[in-house]
């Protein structure tokens, strides 16, 4: 995710700036850039690369600034390029601006920007906008043309300006992302995650929606939208550099599962018009006879991006009626599938760089299929070589368990079964307004499932499960993909031998293998078959299984029938997979820490898997 930081004061601002740069590295990002004030002018350094590249970059030239702002670029709007990395400047260079989020209409503001204004730009990207558009209100009052700038804007930032014309002035404002002020002496800073300041100071003010702030060496003055000045307690962070990291976490994989709410909305933004609940993916440029004309759709991905192609085919089946094929990539790609006219493929790849996916894609193309890629990384090998993108807005994923970018691809894949099923007019518009309804709820109902509470049954919970060396994960319909995917994250960070089963299948084998207390998870969210699946549960409790159910508010029968359940919020059916992956995601977390596991770098595994 893009990295932010400022600072005013007497002392040499660069290496501060890369200091702080660095201390955000971890992140993930693919630009870095530093804008300085040098003699009434504002010098711009910025490349695609690591910020060791820009240190040596900058070397000694700048000894004597002591004002600047430094950013690392994740890309979003545009590939990871020299020109596309932040800062950006107005078309006098004479303001710079660094911005963490996204700027929803920067189309129609650049448009007017060039057509109306005469502003020329030079990159892609959304936050180039800003800059022009400041320059556009900037008459010698920065904070104020900030101020009238950012109410034509929509969309989530954390922004820092500075101006060639105010020599130790940072104007910072924030909404939807994170921006806090570190108080020094005689100097300050500022910046978008706490381990970019803790080298400096622990004395921070944190900015909240909606408000600006106007920071010098001696002074910071925050204020609201209108202009009135708001006081703000002094925040003192005791957290150590490697707590500050994972946001006070003791995992990067618990952060990331506690950023759910925030990623699915991110993934949803722009995509669902909340005031007619239509869902918009006129971005894959898509025609509507194309999605009508579609006899099949093939899914590829690996491990965890399977899961959820599993779970993608299900839907898309049920509700658009489209024929979905879903393989693991290392078997698509040596399986001779028939390929005919009228199909889709389609990819799901977090890092988009995983090679046998890679391959699944390059297959398709050289058959003629067209290639959509559902991915979180911009720039990446499936995201350049597939001929349609669905970004999902996730942010990018440290821990090796994939937990948030899985969350984000589900989905993905619901707002593409719900936009194809319009088009092939074959979804009833009254699930629809459903789906859709469960979707815009979707982030409230996941911090439901986080909530403190929750968090500590799970927990205690899985002091139990811990002890076991194997446990069962079993569902029907939609919720048998949710248990694949619960017993894969159980195996990869627990190392507990963990075996997802259809529950009817049980009495075919694995029944066998069931022992007093071995714990078994049952997903029990789907009506249509809850009786089923009772009936299961009873097979399991009969040889001594202990079973902990997830199921839905409402589902009365099921907690007389196990011995302890855990009650999601109650949505459609169909949606319930998005909120019972959250349960399993921390069961496998919890029992990985009873364990003493390593749970953000699981033995034997990577992040991305370059090689077949
Ligand atoms: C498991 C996990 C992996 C990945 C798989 C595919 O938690 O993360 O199973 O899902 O290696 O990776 P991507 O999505 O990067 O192609």
């Amino acid at each position: 995710m893009c990295g932010i930081v400022g600072y005013t004061g007497a002392r040499e601002a660069n290496p501060i700036l890369i200091d702080g740069l660095k201390k955000l590295e971890y992140r993930g990002y693919d630009s870095a850039g530093v804008a300085l004030h040098r003699d009434g002018c504002l010098v711009i350094n910025k490349a695609a690369g690591s910020v060791a590249d820009l240190e040596k970059k900058l070397g000694d030239q700048f000894n004597k600034v002591t004002v600047g702002i430094g950013h690392t670029r994740w890309a979003t709007h545009g590939r990871p390029t020299d020109i596309n990395a932040h800062p950006h400047c107005s078309c006098d260079n004479k303001i710079a601006v660094v911005h963490n989020g996204i700027i929803e209409n920067h189309q129609s503001l650049r448009q007017w920007l060039a057509d109306e204004a005469g502003h020329s730009f030079r990159s892609e990207t959304d936050t180039e906008v800003m800059a022009h558009l400041i320059e556009e209100y900037y008459e010698d009052d920065l904070l104020e043309a900030v101020r009238k700038a950012v109410k034509r804007v929509e969309g989530s930032y954390a922004m820092v300006v500075i101006a060639a014309g105010e020599p130790d002035h940072l104007v910072c404002v924030r909404q939807d992302s994170p921006l806090i002020i570190g108080l020094g002496e005689g100097e300050n800073f500022v910046a978008s995650d706490i381990p970019a300041l803790l080298a400096h100071t622990r004395r921070t003010k944190i900015l909240e929606d909606g408000e600006f702030a106007s920071i010098t060496a001696d002074r910071v003055e925050i204020s609201d939208r209108d202009g009135k000045v708001v006081e703000r307690e002094i925040l003192e962070i005791t957290w150590d550099l490697e707590a500050a990291e994972k946001g006070g976490y003791e995992h990067f994989m618990l952060k990331e599962i506690m950023e759910q709410p925030v990623a699915v909305k991110e993934t949803m933004r722009q995509r669902i018009d909340p005031s007619t609940g239509q869902v918009d993916l006129s971005e894959l440029g898509f025609t509507e006879a194309e999605l009508s004309s579609l006899e099949k759709i093939f899914i590829v991905a690996c491990g965890t991006a399977y899961h959820a192609g599993l779970l993608g085919k299900a839907i898309i089946e049920k509700v658009a009626g489209v024929e979905v094929e879903v393989d693991v990539a290392s078997e698509f790609r040596y399986r001779e599938p028939i390929f005919e006219k009228n199909q889709l493929a389609i990819v799901i790849s977090q890092s988009g760089e995983t090679a046998d996916t890679l391959a699944a894609l390059r297959l398709a193309r050289r058959n003629g299929l067209k290639v959509l890629a559902i991915t979180n990384v911009v720039g990446s090998s499936v995201s350049r070589e597939a001929d349609r993108v669905f970004y999902t807005w996730a942010g990018p994923e440290i821990a090796v368990a994939s937990t948030k970018a899985y969350l984000t691809q589900l989905v993905a894949l619901y707002l593409l079964t719900i936009y194809i099923g319009k088009a092939r007019r074959s979804i009833d518009p009254e699930l629809a307004g459903e789906l859709v309804k469960n979707l815009m709820d979707l982030p409230g109902n996941l911090k439901k499932i986080l909530s403190e509470e929750s968090l500590s049954r799970l927990s205690s919970y899985c002091n139990h499960l811990s002890q076991w060396e194997s446990a069962f994960f079993v569902g029907r319909n939609l919720d048998y993909p949710v248990a694949m995917e619960g017993a894969l994250k159980l195996k990869e960070i627990s190392y507990i031998h963990a075996e997802a089963y259809a529950a009817g299948e049980l009495k075919h084998g694995p029944l066998a293998l069931i022992v007093e207390g071995i714990p078994v998870i049952a997903l029990v969210t789907q009506k249509a078959v809850s009786e089923k699946i009772l009936g299961n549960i009873q097979e399991v409790k009969a040889r001594g299984g202990a079973v902990f159910a997830i199921t839905q508010e409402g589902f009365d029968d099921v907690s007389r029938q196990v011995d302890s359940v855990f009650y999601l919020p109650a949505v459609n059916d169909i949606l319930a997979p998005v909120l019972s992956a959250v349960p399993t995601q921390l069961i496998a977390y919890y029992a990985a820490v009873a364990r003493g596991s390593s749970v953000d770098k699981p033995r034997n595994l990577a992040k991305s898997v370059t090689v077949e």
